[in-house]
């Protein structure tokens, strides 16, 4: 009776398990934990975005059940957003929908368009619920190795020919976590030119968009064509330091936008409206509020690759996102030398393989403590004996 459906069944286990244990044992040992691991930032929420949804608060019309698909006022303010950004236009009435946090729309999109036995395109090492979304569709994950050669792009040419014709979804994510890769237009090109020639969906995930230190990422709908086959996920959670109040939205093919809103108006009721008063609000002033921000990440950035760089790791410096993805050292394996450098360093960072088999050979800092801290950590590294 309680036993798990076979869908479930099918969800790997949690690979930190050991890990997590480990930590923790650390803790309760009093050690002084350097945690690299979660990508969650320790920056809080820019107080005037705070302030804007205490105010939301206090409306009364606010404490009765969301429009379904997010306010227009906040899918205004997200359809502005990409035409100021990135010089793309959306109709926020049928091609803009808020998110729970885009995790729920990425977990829930599958569920619109996918049937039992399609091929969904996922990229290895990735971002978890891509192929766990797939697998709760009963749709088959197919993975995309990200290499270093290939600067962590996937080899669309090395995908089998026959598997086209069985194709859904592509999934793609850049900035991308956990490589801290980015994108270039080429690329995107060459994925929407596929996805019209074989028929099928493009999935973007925009997550870190707004987290850059150099040239500023790409919209796949900066590419001709793309709105008559992408969907694009986008986050307020790291670009705002928002992660906990759970918020995002979705934009692209009407189609594809309006699948997703029947899917979750069949699950979900929405986003509180002071909430989506206060995204609105943080996208709108987005040129004001996150410069800042970006400052603190590429200090750190800069600070702990320099660093890192002096101790004789390979890795390639991100120019977006606040991961930093490490070979790790010979005669390692990735879970191995993370448990030491817990073991041993109190540092933790995480195993390469837990997002997926081709991210075996790496660890992924995350870059969610201060300077000072990253120095610290980078001081114990200098100690580590092989
Ligand atoms: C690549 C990527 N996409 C999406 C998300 C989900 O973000 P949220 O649900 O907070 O919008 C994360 C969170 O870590 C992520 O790393």
């Amino acid at each position: 009776m309680s036993e798990l459906s076979k869908r479930l069944q099918k969800i790997p286990p949690y690979l930190f398990v050991e890990l997590d244990r480990l930590k923790n044992e650390k803790i309760k040992e009093g050690a002084d934990v350097i945690d690299l691991g979660i990508g969650d930032p320790d920056i809080p929420t820019p107080q005037e975005i705070v302030d804007v949804a205490k105010r939301a608060l206090e409306k009364s019309e606010y404490h009765r059940y969301p429009a379904n698909p997010g306010s227009l006022f906040f899918r205004k303010a997200c359809a502005d957003y990409m035409q100021r950004r990135f010089g793309v236009t959306f109709d926020p009435e049928s091609e803009v929908v808020a998110l729970i946090g885009s995790k729920e729309g990425i977990a829930h999109f599958p569920l619109a368009f996918v049937n039992p036995g399609d091929i969904v395109l996922c990229p290895d090492p990735a971002y978890p619920v891509y192929h766990l979304g797939t697998i709760f569709t009963d749709g088959e994950p197919y993975y995309m190795p990200l290499t270093w050669e290939n600067d962590f792009l996937p080899d669309l040419g090395r995908i089998p020919k026959d598997l086209w014709r069985r194709t859904k979804i592509l999934w793609l994510n850049y900035p991308n976590n956990p490589t801290g890769a980015s994108a270039t237009k080429d690329f995107f090109k060459e994925t929407i030119a596929l996805a019209k020639k074989h028929d099928f969906i493009v999935a973007h995930d925009s997550a870190y968009v707004e987290l850059y230190f150099e040239d500023p990422p790409l919209s796949i709908f900066e590419v001709d064509g793309a709105k008559d086959v992408a969907i694009e996920f986008h986050s307020l959670s790291k670009t705002f330091c928002m992660t906990g109040w759970r918020i995002g939205f979705a934009v692209g093919k009407r189609e594809l936008v309006q699948g997703l809103a029947k899917v979750k108006s069949n699950i979900d009721s929405g986003v509180f409206t002071a909430l989506q008063e206060a995204g609105a609000y943080a996208l709108s002033n987005l040129e004001k509020i996150v410069p800042p921000l970006r400052r603190i990440f590429q200090e750190r950035r800069d600070v702990f690759s320099q660093e890192l760089k002096k101790l004789g790791f390979e890795f390639k410096k991100p120019s977006a996102t606040f991961y930093l993805w490490v070979r790790v050292p010979q005669g390692y394996t990735s879970s191995d030398f993370c448990k030491k450098l817990l073991q041993e360093l109190a540092v933790v960072v995480t195993p390469g393989n837990g997002f997926g088999a081709s991210g075996e050979g790496y660890f992924r800092v995350a870059l969610t403590v201060g300077v000072e801290r990253l120095r610290e950590a980078v001081k114990r590294l200098a100690t580590l004996k092989p």
